[in-house]
């Protein structure tokens, strides 16, 4: 077991590992962005954690990210790379698989995610 020193940490990305997740890539999507972090040396910026279902299976394989309190669906192991370059600042283009964003104190559906709620 380790512990971990946080006070480096920018982003503490938690990646779904439950089973509707993991039958979309979860394993590759975990590997993909752990590998990536380590490949550009952010291993005290962004820390990683495998979790249980979020909940939201129809948008597997999803992957939060903390402190900005995104929601992010359908990542595959490419997109998760890009996430890691993304918050490293490298990657100008903003992930665009986004359900939820917190603003204003509330998560906020995407317009996808509104079109989602609406048909239930
Ligand atoms: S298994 Fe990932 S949200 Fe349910």
């Amino acid at each position: 077991m380790s512990t971990w020193n946080l006070s480096e940490t920018k982003h503490h990305v938690l990646i779904c590992n439950g089973g509707s997740c993991m039958r979309q890539e979860g394993e590759e999507v975990t590997q993909a962005i752990r590998d990536e972090i380590k490949n550009l040396g952010l291993d005290q910026q962004i820390h990683t954690t495998r979790t249980r279902c979020n909940g939201r299976c129809e948008d597997a394989c999803v992957v939060i990210v903390y402190p900005q309190g995104t929601w992010y669906h359908s990542i595959t192991p490419d997109a998760g790379r890009e996430l890691v370059k993304q918050l490293a600042g490298s990657h100008k283009e903003p992930i665009s698989t986004i359900s939820y964003s917190f603003e204003n104190g509330y998560f906020q559906p995407n317009e996808r995610t509104r079109v989602g709620i609406n048909k239930k």
